[in-house]
């Protein structure tokens, strides 16, 4: 049997992506290592949505290519986003033997064949149907609690700093009975978590289906599966969706609700079709149909053109909100993007990382307040396993995404526990069995 190893990168998207390449590959009899030194084929999927992101994989091309010369007809492919982005410029170093974007999965039994002949492959074409919604995920990373399930591949948004829609195309939703059935198999196989995934899961439509309706019908069709979904956009997410949460308990009070910037004149140019009102108009809805929500974000210091004031207006609504965490970045300007052809990438390297650290700074005493205020409740988690901090210690998740730890030495991955918060740290909830 042929070995491929596989190495991901980027977001959970790519994740779900490399399940799927491994369920490909698996059918047309590859097996899969965890070691490179013994696999046949060796594969990325990676990610280009900051300069960084593509650095890294440009630097494990190289050790990817010491073991194409150091064992011929070893096979070595670049998948996903960096692979739409760069396309033949990634043949033409000739240090990989293929190059495949995120609709072009399928042919990768052809690619492999034809590459290990020693032609050169190349497929990037975008696909306006791909969904593969037919094809089961092979879950190799798993914790075999969490699954993800992907509901739609692409984005139609032009948010003017990003690179995704150039590497994902056009915005599709999978069939919600690929969903649902796919969401049922998660359960037979001892599931106990599935995360939704898309890059604006409130676009996601088939004929009457919208988002909202989806999630009542994965919720309602396993009822003993917690519920998650990422990602939503403020712009799109509806009073529909945030009903449907509040309305099923097995749906996960948590929302990843990426902000980017807390500046209308910022927001504007980043493209993104809302205002701080209606952000901060968004939370305080999320909040009173769900007190206890969580809310998370994202943000990009220093985009083009941002002000002292612009990034001040980021901080204050970091704290009007009281993010519960955040995912935090610099700009790092995209070649091909909106913003990198109209607006000058002007703010100096020194003043995007000064920022980067102010808004660091601020988010590192949001979490704590936020978990703060969580010591003396009791909440159910779900075992993902034994914590990191070692002695005889379980972690998990509660339903706003926190991570728990408590001493326990009779419970197991994968089962539902009722833990009190004693105390905290900013990332974590110290806990103990209810
Ligand atoms: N679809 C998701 C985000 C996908 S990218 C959404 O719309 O929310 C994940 C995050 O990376 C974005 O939310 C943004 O904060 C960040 N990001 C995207 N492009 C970036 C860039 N050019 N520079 C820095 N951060 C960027
Ligand atoms: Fe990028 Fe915007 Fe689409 Fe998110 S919604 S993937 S930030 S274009
Ligand atoms: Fe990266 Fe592509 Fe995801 S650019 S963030 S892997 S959609």
């Amino acid at each position: 049997m042929k070995k491929v190893y596989i190495e991901t990168y980027g977001c959970q998207m790519n994740v779900a992506d490399t399940e799927i390449v491994f369920s490909i590959l698996g059918a047309e009899g590859y097996e899969r290592t965890e070691k490179m030194d013994e696999a046949d084929v060796i594969l990325a999927n990676t990610c280009s949505v900051r300069d960084n992101a593509e650095q890294r994989i440009h630097g494990r091309i190289e050790q990817f290519n010491f073991q194409r010369k150091s064992r011929p007809g070893v096979v070595v492919g670049i998948l996903g986003c960096m692979a739409e982005r760069l396309k033949d410029t990634l043949l033409e170093s000739g240090k990989v033997d293929i190059v495949a974007g995120p609709d072009a999965y399928r042919s990768l039994p052809r690619l492999v064949a034809a590459a290990s002949q020693g032609h050169p492959q190349i497929d990037v074409l975008l696909s306006r149907e791909e969904t593969y919604g037919d094809i089961a995920p092979v879950r190799v990373d798993s914790n075999g609690v969490s699954a993800f399930i992907s509901i739609m591949r692409g984005c139609n948004n032009v948010c003017s700093y990003c690179v995704v829609p150039y590497t994902r195309g056009a915005e599709r939703s999978r069939d919600p009975r690929s969903i649902v059935r796919e969401a049922c198999a998660c359960s037979q196989q001892g599931y106990k978590e599935i995360t939704l995934l898309g890059q604006n899961v409130d676009s996601y439509r088939v004929g009457e289906m919208d988002f909202a309706g989806l999630l009542a019908l994965v919720a309602e069709s396993v009822p003993s599966l917690r519920i998650r979904f990422s990602t939503s956009n403020p712009q799109d997410i509806s009073d529909a969706v945030l009903e449907t949460m509040a309305s099923h308990p097995n749906i996960c009070r948590h929302i990843h609700l990426p902000v980017q910037s807390g500046s209308d004149r910022m927001l504007e140019k980043m493209r993104r079709r809302y205002t701080r009102e209606g952000y901060l108009e968004r939370v305080a809805k999320i909040r009173s149909l769900m007190p206890d929500c969580a809310i998370t974000t994202d943000v990009i210091a220093g985009f083009c053109t941002e002000t002292e004031e612009d990034h001040r207006a980021t901080l204050s609504l970091f704290e009007a909100v009281g993010f519960d965490a955040a995912f935090m970045f610099q700009y790092s300007e995209r070649p091909g993007t909106l913003a990198a052809k109209k607006y000058p990438d002007d703010v100096p390297p020194e003043v995007k990382t000064r920022r980067l650290e102010e808004i660091i700074a601020l988010q590192n005493r949001l979490s704590l307040e936020s978990n703060r205020r969580d010591v003396g409740k009791t909440f159910r988690v779900l075992v993902e396993g034994p914590s990191k901090r070692g002695g005889g210690q379980l972690c998990g998740r509660n339903g706003q995404n926190k991570m728990c730890v408590w001493p326990d030495t009779l419970h197991r991955s994968g089962d539902y526990v009722d833990v009190v918060v004693e105390d905290c740290s900013q990332a974590t909830l110290l806990c103990r069995l209810a």
